[in-house]
Protein backbone atom coordinates (compact mmCIF):
# COMPACT_ATOMS: atom_id res chain seq x y z
CA UNK A 1 0.00 0.00 0.00
CA UNK A 2 1.45 3.30 -0.87
CA UNK A 3 -0.32 6.43 0.26
CA UNK A 4 1.39 9.99 -0.44
CA UNK A 5 0.11 11.77 2.62
CA UNK A 6 -1.28 11.05 6.27
CA UNK A 7 -2.92 14.01 8.08
CA UNK A 8 -4.44 13.44 11.57
CA UNK A 9 -4.49 16.37 14.03
CA UNK A 10 -5.20 17.53 18.19
CA UNK A 11 -3.03 14.57 19.10
CA UNK A 12 -2.78 16.86 22.36
CA UNK A 13 0.78 14.88 23.80
CA UNK A 14 -0.48 11.61 23.40
CA UNK A 15 3.23 9.71 23.03
CA UNK A 16 1.26 6.70 21.93
CA UNK A 17 -0.48 8.71 19.10
CA UNK A 18 2.60 10.61 17.87
CA UNK A 19 4.03 6.38 17.74
CA UNK A 20 1.02 5.55 15.43
CA UNK A 21 1.30 8.29 13.44
CA UNK A 22 4.67 7.72 12.80
CA UNK A 23 3.93 3.92 12.38
CA UNK A 24 1.41 4.60 9.75
CA UNK A 25 3.08 6.70 8.11
CA UNK A 26 6.26 3.85 7.36
CA UNK A 27 3.27 1.69 6.46
CA UNK A 28 1.84 3.54 3.72
CA UNK A 29 5.25 4.72 2.67
CA UNK A 30 3.83 8.69 3.07
CA UNK A 31 5.75 11.20 1.96
CA UNK A 32 4.15 13.92 3.60
CA UNK A 33 3.06 13.75 7.16
CA UNK A 34 0.51 16.59 8.17
CA UNK A 35 -0.12 17.73 11.87
CA UNK A 36 -3.19 20.10 11.49
CA UNK A 37 -2.89 21.70 15.27
CA UNK A 38 -3.20 20.50 18.97
CA UNK A 39 0.46 19.11 19.16
CA UNK A 40 0.99 19.70 23.09
CA UNK A 41 -0.86 18.58 26.52
CA UNK A 42 -3.12 20.76 27.83
CA UNK A 43 -0.61 22.84 30.23
CA UNK A 44 1.58 25.82 30.74
CA UNK A 45 3.55 27.23 28.40
CA UNK A 46 6.79 26.16 30.54
CA UNK A 47 4.79 22.28 30.46
CA UNK A 48 4.40 22.51 26.46
CA UNK A 49 8.24 23.72 26.24
CA UNK A 50 9.12 20.85 27.96
CA UNK A 51 7.09 18.18 25.73
CA UNK A 52 8.15 19.83 22.33
CA UNK A 53 12.23 19.41 23.82
CA UNK A 54 11.48 15.95 25.59
CA UNK A 55 9.26 14.03 23.22
CA UNK A 56 8.02 15.71 20.27
CA UNK A 57 11.62 17.51 19.25
CA UNK A 58 13.77 13.71 19.70
CA UNK A 59 11.07 11.70 17.95
CA UNK A 60 11.20 13.45 14.69
CA UNK A 61 14.99 14.33 14.70
CA UNK A 62 14.95 10.38 15.37
CA UNK A 63 12.40 9.75 12.29
CA UNK A 64 14.01 12.00 10.23
CA UNK A 65 17.26 9.73 10.31
CA UNK A 66 15.33 6.75 8.71
CA UNK A 67 15.72 5.96 5.17
CA UNK A 68 12.44 6.60 3.61
CA UNK A 69 11.41 9.02 6.28
CA UNK A 70 8.23 11.47 5.30
CA UNK A 71 8.64 15.35 5.66
CA UNK A 72 6.84 17.24 8.04
CA UNK A 73 4.55 19.97 8.00
CA UNK A 74 2.66 21.24 11.25
CA UNK A 75 0.30 24.14 12.47
CA UNK A 76 -0.65 24.57 16.25
CA UNK A 77 -3.92 24.94 17.37
CA UNK A 78 -6.18 26.65 20.23
CA UNK A 79 -4.67 24.69 22.86
CA UNK A 80 -1.09 25.02 22.13
CA UNK A 81 0.67 27.99 23.37
CA UNK A 82 1.89 30.31 20.50
CA UNK A 83 5.09 31.53 22.56
CA UNK A 84 6.63 27.98 21.74
CA UNK A 85 6.24 28.43 17.62
CA UNK A 86 10.26 29.73 18.21
CA UNK A 87 11.15 26.99 19.61
CA UNK A 88 9.51 24.34 16.98
CA UNK A 89 10.64 26.71 14.32
CA UNK A 90 14.72 26.75 15.68
CA UNK A 91 14.89 23.66 16.92
CA UNK A 92 17.32 22.97 13.66
CA UNK A 93 15.24 20.34 11.72
CA UNK A 94 14.80 21.49 8.29
CA UNK A 95 12.26 18.89 7.37
CA UNK A 96 9.55 20.04 10.19
CA UNK A 97 7.68 22.79 8.63
CA UNK A 98 5.54 25.41 10.35
CA UNK A 99 2.68 25.99 7.53
CA UNK A 100 0.52 28.96 9.80
CA UNK A 101 -0.29 31.85 8.02
CA UNK A 102 1.21 30.75 4.55
CA UNK A 103 0.96 28.68 1.49
CA UNK A 104 3.95 26.59 1.17
CA UNK A 105 5.25 24.76 -1.83
CA UNK A 106 3.85 21.17 -1.22
CA UNK A 107 4.62 17.70 -2.71
CA UNK A 108 4.60 17.66 -6.80
CA UNK A 109 3.47 21.28 -7.36
CA UNK A 110 1.20 21.33 -5.41
CA UNK A 111 0.78 23.92 -2.54
CA UNK A 112 -0.28 23.61 1.12
CA UNK A 113 -2.41 26.12 2.85
CA UNK A 114 -1.92 26.97 6.55
CA UNK A 115 -4.05 28.50 9.22
CA UNK A 116 -3.97 27.64 13.14
CA UNK A 117 -6.53 30.21 14.02
CA UNK A 118 -10.30 29.30 15.38
CA UNK A 119 -12.84 31.19 16.38
CA UNK A 120 -13.52 32.59 19.89
CA UNK A 121 -13.92 29.53 21.92
CA UNK A 122 -15.36 29.10 25.62
CA UNK A 123 -11.65 28.33 26.66
CA UNK A 124 -9.17 30.79 27.97
CA UNK A 125 -6.32 30.28 25.63
CA UNK A 126 -6.60 33.02 23.16
CA UNK A 127 -3.08 32.91 21.02
CA UNK A 128 -5.01 31.18 18.30
CA UNK A 129 -8.77 32.56 18.81
CA UNK A 130 -10.19 35.24 16.53
CA UNK A 131 -12.96 36.94 15.95
CA UNK A 132 -16.15 36.31 14.38
CA UNK A 133 -19.90 37.29 14.05
CA UNK A 134 -22.31 34.53 15.02
CA UNK A 135 -20.22 33.49 17.92
CA UNK A 136 -22.24 30.88 20.16
CA UNK A 137 -23.25 32.07 23.89
CA UNK A 138 -20.80 30.07 25.25
CA UNK A 139 -18.04 31.91 23.59
CA UNK A 140 -15.32 33.42 26.27
CA UNK A 141 -14.23 36.69 25.26
CA UNK A 142 -11.57 37.18 27.99
CA UNK A 143 -8.41 34.92 28.49
CA UNK A 144 -4.76 35.08 28.33
CA UNK A 145 -2.45 34.97 25.70
CA UNK A 146 1.69 34.37 25.86
CA UNK A 147 4.40 37.28 25.02
CA UNK A 148 7.37 37.26 22.77
CA UNK A 149 9.16 37.48 26.21
CA UNK A 150 7.65 34.56 28.25
CA UNK A 151 4.68 34.52 30.22
CA UNK A 152 1.07 35.04 29.58
CA UNK A 153 -1.00 38.07 29.87
CA UNK A 154 -4.87 38.82 30.21
CA UNK A 155 -6.61 39.35 26.34
CA UNK A 156 -9.99 39.99 25.51
CA UNK A 157 -11.93 40.62 22.21
CA UNK A 158 -14.66 42.98 24.26
CA UNK A 159 -14.02 46.38 21.57
CA UNK A 160 -12.15 44.45 19.45
CA UNK A 161 -14.00 42.53 17.14
CA UNK A 162 -12.82 44.21 13.98
CA UNK A 163 -9.00 44.27 14.58
CA UNK A 164 -9.34 40.76 15.76
CA UNK A 165 -11.10 39.75 12.44
CA UNK A 166 -10.48 35.99 11.44
CA UNK A 167 -11.45 36.78 8.11
CA UNK A 168 -8.12 39.68 7.90
CA UNK A 169 -6.38 36.09 8.89
CA UNK A 170 -8.04 34.33 6.28
CA UNK A 171 -7.35 37.63 3.22
CA UNK A 172 -3.57 37.41 4.51
CA UNK A 173 -3.22 33.63 2.94
CA UNK A 174 -5.93 34.77 0.27
CA UNK A 175 -2.97 37.04 -0.89
CA UNK A 176 -0.72 34.65 -1.63
CA UNK A 177 -2.70 32.01 -3.35
CA UNK A 178 -1.07 30.13 -6.09
CA UNK A 179 -1.89 30.68 -9.66
CA UNK A 180 -3.46 27.24 -10.01
CA UNK A 181 -6.55 26.79 -7.90
CA UNK A 182 -6.78 23.19 -8.50
CA UNK A 183 -3.73 21.86 -6.89
CA UNK A 184 -4.17 23.33 -3.43
CA UNK A 185 -4.35 21.71 -0.09
CA UNK A 186 -5.61 23.79 3.05
CA UNK A 187 -4.89 22.58 6.51
CA UNK A 188 -6.83 24.60 9.20
CA UNK A 189 -7.49 23.92 12.87
CA UNK A 190 -11.07 24.97 12.68
CA UNK A 191 -13.47 23.02 10.74
CA UNK A 192 -15.82 25.00 8.30
CA UNK A 193 -19.55 25.66 9.56
CA UNK A 194 -22.40 23.61 9.19
CA UNK A 195 -20.70 20.44 8.15
CA UNK A 196 -20.15 16.82 9.41
CA UNK A 197 -17.11 18.00 10.48
CA UNK A 198 -17.93 20.51 13.32
CA UNK A 199 -20.65 18.81 15.47
CA UNK A 200 -20.90 18.87 18.96
CA UNK A 201 -23.03 15.83 20.92
CA UNK A 202 -26.71 17.37 20.70
CA UNK A 203 -25.74 18.01 16.78
CA UNK A 204 -25.02 21.54 17.47
CA UNK A 205 -22.93 23.14 14.74
CA UNK A 206 -20.01 25.62 16.23
CA UNK A 207 -17.82 25.56 13.11
CA UNK A 208 -16.35 28.74 11.62
CA UNK A 209 -18.39 30.75 9.01
CA UNK A 210 -15.29 32.74 8.21
CA UNK A 211 -13.49 29.23 7.39
CA UNK A 212 -16.55 28.26 5.20
CA UNK A 213 -16.60 31.53 3.60
CA UNK A 214 -13.00 31.55 2.58
CA UNK A 215 -13.31 27.79 1.17
CA UNK A 216 -16.41 28.63 -1.11
CA UNK A 217 -14.61 31.36 -2.44
CA UNK A 218 -11.53 29.55 -3.03
CA UNK A 219 -12.39 26.38 -3.95
CA UNK A 220 -9.13 24.23 -2.99
CA UNK A 221 -10.21 20.44 -4.24
CA UNK A 222 -9.59 19.31 -0.19
CA UNK A 223 -9.47 20.92 3.19
CA UNK A 224 -8.14 19.24 6.17
CA UNK A 225 -9.59 20.35 9.97
CA UNK A 226 -9.81 19.07 13.61
CA UNK A 227 -10.34 20.90 16.71
CA UNK A 228 -13.72 19.26 16.90
CA UNK A 229 -12.73 15.57 18.13
CA UNK A 230 -16.12 14.45 18.50
CA UNK A 231 -17.71 15.69 15.38
CA UNK A 232 -16.99 12.22 13.10
CA UNK A 233 -18.77 10.25 15.42
CA UNK A 234 -21.52 12.60 16.33
CA UNK A 235 -22.41 13.08 12.48
CA UNK A 236 -20.89 9.46 11.01
CA UNK A 237 -18.83 11.01 8.81
CA UNK A 238 -15.46 12.00 8.50
CA UNK A 239 -15.35 14.13 5.32
CA UNK A 240 -18.22 16.67 4.44
CA UNK A 241 -18.60 18.99 1.41
CA UNK A 242 -18.61 22.61 1.06
CA UNK A 243 -19.15 23.63 -2.82
CA UNK A 244 -16.85 21.04 -4.60
CA UNK A 245 -14.10 21.37 -2.04
CA UNK A 246 -13.96 17.93 0.03
CA UNK A 247 -13.64 18.81 3.82
CA UNK A 248 -12.34 16.35 6.09
CA UNK A 249 -11.71 15.80 10.09
CA UNK A 250 -10.74 12.47 11.29
CA UNK A 251 -11.77 13.63 14.69
CA UNK A 252 -9.56 11.99 17.71
CA UNK A 253 -9.62 10.49 20.97
CA UNK A 254 -6.55 9.88 23.33
CA UNK A 255 -8.21 6.50 24.53
CA UNK A 256 -9.20 5.17 21.26
CA UNK A 257 -6.39 4.27 18.11
CA UNK A 258 -5.06 7.04 15.69
CA UNK A 259 -7.76 8.72 14.12
CA UNK A 260 -6.03 9.95 10.76
CA UNK A 261 -6.79 10.17 6.70
CA UNK A 262 -4.17 9.05 4.01
CA UNK A 263 -4.28 10.36 0.20
CA UNK A 264 -2.64 10.12 -2.92
CA UNK A 265 -1.31 13.36 -4.64
CA UNK A 266 -2.68 11.88 -7.94
CA UNK A 267 -6.16 12.58 -6.50
CA UNK A 268 -6.29 13.80 -3.39
CA UNK A 269 -9.72 14.05 -2.54
CA UNK A 270 -10.84 11.00 -4.19
CA UNK A 271 -8.52 8.50 -2.29
CA UNK A 272 -9.14 9.96 0.82
CA UNK A 273 -9.18 6.59 3.58
CA UNK A 274 -9.60 6.94 7.35
CA UNK A 275 -7.39 4.62 9.65
CA UNK A 276 -10.81 3.42 11.97
CA UNK A 277 -13.00 4.32 9.18
CA UNK A 278 -12.19 3.10 6.41
CA UNK A 279 -13.27 5.22 2.80
CA UNK A 280 -15.32 8.40 2.58
CA UNK A 281 -18.68 7.85 1.53
FE1 LIG B 1 -8.46 22.54 18.96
Amino acid sequence: MTEDVLYTSDLHGSESHYRQTLEWARRVGARAILLGGDLAPHGSIDEQATFYTSFFLPLFRSYFEENGAADVWWIMGNDDWAANVPLLERAGLGRLRHAHGRVCAFLDGWSLAGSAFVPASPFALKDWERWEDGLGPSTRRDGFRSSAQGGSLPFSFVGRERSEAIAAEFATIGRQWPEDPSRVICMFHGPPYGTALDQLHGNVHVGSRETRRFLEERRPPLSLHGHIHESPHVSGRFSDRVNETVCVNPGQDPRQPLKAVTFRMSDPAGTLRHTVMGTAP
